[in-house]
């Protein structure tokens, strides 16, 4: 779907009214949810006492309690309860060869039980990881692995700072770049500001300037207010959270060119779309060179300690490791032999299995039958639409309130009606993310399909006509 046109289906989202669940029907699904997730419930009653909110993970906080797994195969997984799910989460986009994978499970723990997990010195691994990289992603020539896409995130910065001898950085509202200080800021919704900054320093954002998604104008007067200060503008190429808010197809572009007229750094935060939307991430997508790269989970497919911060030689070679003047950074798993055993493999095996075009192509079937599907409701403005095999479905449209305008407010019942779908959902055996995103893997199926449009006609069936 073209970008003019998911704007104004987005519009329209918003502009209609939410369409809930009716509460007799909510009622019974709650109960449903109750009495099928015991052993989570239990598992989650008991971990409050000892893990703050009872959940470790943003992603795995779901409505009315997360639900515990216990495995996971191919696209499969099943929880604690033994309710098997059609899994769309993916981990939040790592997995592209699928769950649990064996050709590449067997090489991690051939590793592992041959040399060991770790010695703090390097390996051969970190070698033939980089250069996989290098040998993917067009603007890169070094890569330093980190331990997260947060860390990475924090390191391309101050490599930026480094280099450029200035110190502010640019982000657009609604972007998400881990939880580093600075870019704690209009978090997934565009003007919500300091919502999430609490235990941030005021200081912190003395350096950030930000402007709203696909800003122009806004753009090109923050690096003229700037004039010389900014080492960095860094952004998600499909669009901040990686597409929910979609970027406008001029947008990676005008960033380039403004970085290089003001001589300062272009950062593509990589982390969903790097080895996802393409092998050579983005910025082949796009055909844009950025200045720096970051690499998030991606980079060792699901297995622990998974980060990196890539780019052009001459920038990259100031960050090297040891003693000395340079932009300090650490880590001592970092490069670790199972991460980057995990690196080498995975995109190996992604090229063997030519893993990035089978996962877009049933993205582009999944939008198509569902996009079908919710045309039988004309009643109902809900929509999908897709970079790649990263699939975003619209229903309630939160993202997209203008929270500065009049319906500001209304943020929180699309949001809760939003979970209410995901919950039944989830009832039926389908999970994703954030009841908004669907990731594809190369062995989703016509079984994959099956189940997902079978969960949306029963979701469907619920919402009373109009
Ligand atoms: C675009 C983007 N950048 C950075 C991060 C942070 O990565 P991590 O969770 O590994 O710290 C994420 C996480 O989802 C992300 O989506």
């Amino acid at each position: 779907m073209e970008y003019a046109e998911i704007m104004e289906r987005l519009a329209k989202v918003v502009s209609t009214d939410v369409r809930p669940i009716p509460e007799d029907a909510l009622e019974k699904e709650k109960e449903r949810f109750y009495e099928t997730h015991k052993r989570s419930l239990e598992l989650f009653e008991e971990a409050k006492s000892f893990i703050p909110g009872g959940v470790e993970h943003n992603l795995a906080t779901s409505h009315p309690f997360p639900v515990a797994m216990d495995r996971a195969k191919g696209y499969r997984m099943w929880d604690v309860d033994g309710n098997e799910y059609v899994d769309f989460l993916l981990c939040g986009a790592p997995i592209i060869l699928g769950h649990h994978y064996d050709p590449l499970d067997d090489e991690v723990v051939k590793i592992i039980q041959e040399k060991g997990p770790s010695t703090g010195l390097t390996s051969e691994y970190e070698l033939l990881a980089a250069k996989k990289v290098c040998e993917h992603m067009p603007s890169v020539e070094m890569v330093r692995f980190l331990q997260s896409g947060t860390e990475a995130d924090m390191a391309a910065l101050r490599v930026a700072r480094a280099y450029t001898q200035r110190q502010k950085v640019i982000k657009v509202e609604g972007s998400y770049h881990g939880w580093y200080d600075t870019y704690v800021s209009n978090l997934h919704i565009p003007g919500t500001g300091a919502l999430n900054s609490v235990g941030i320093p005021p200081q912190a954002y003395e350096m950030l300037v930000e402007v709203k998604p696909n800003d122009f104008e806004g753009l090109e007067k923050a690096f003229e207010d700037n004039k010389d200060e900014i080492a960095a503008m860094v952004v998600e190429p499909v669009g901040g959270e990686s597409g929910v808010h979609p970027v406008h197809p001029d947008w990676n572009a005008r960033c380039r060119e403004l970085c290089s007229e003001h001589g300062a750094l272009l950062i593509f935060d990589e982390v969903v779309t790097g080895f996802r939307l393409d092998m050579g991430g983005a910025q082949k997508y796009f055909d844009i060179a950025p200045d720096l790269t970051v690499l998030g989970k991606i980079v060792a497919h699901g297995y622990p300690s998974a980060g990196a911060i890539a780019g052009r030689r001459e920038v990259m070679e100031i960050c090297g490791a040891g003693m000395g003047v340079r932009p300090f950074m650490g880590g001592t798993l970092a490069a670790n032999p199972i991460s980057c055993g995990a690196c080498y493999h995975a995109i190996r095996l992604m090229e063997e299995n030519d893993a990035v075009r089978k996962s877009t192509e049933f993205a582009h079937r999944i939008v198509e039958e569902l996009n079908g599907l919710f045309a039988t409701r004309p009643d109902l403005p809900f929509f999908l639409y897709n970079f790649g095999p990263i699939i975003h479905y619209v229903t309630t449209g939160f993202f997209a309130v203008d929270i500065g305008g009049p319906k500001a407010f209304e943020v929180i019942s699309r949001r809760k009606t939003a979970e209410d779908y995901q919950m039944v959902a989830s009832n039926m055996g389908l999970n994703s993310l954030a009841g908004t995103r669907m990731y594809t893997c190369m062995q989703h199926d016509d079984q994959a399909l099956a189940k997902t449009l079978e969960v949306w006609e029963y979701i469907l069936s619920l919402i009373p006509k109009k």
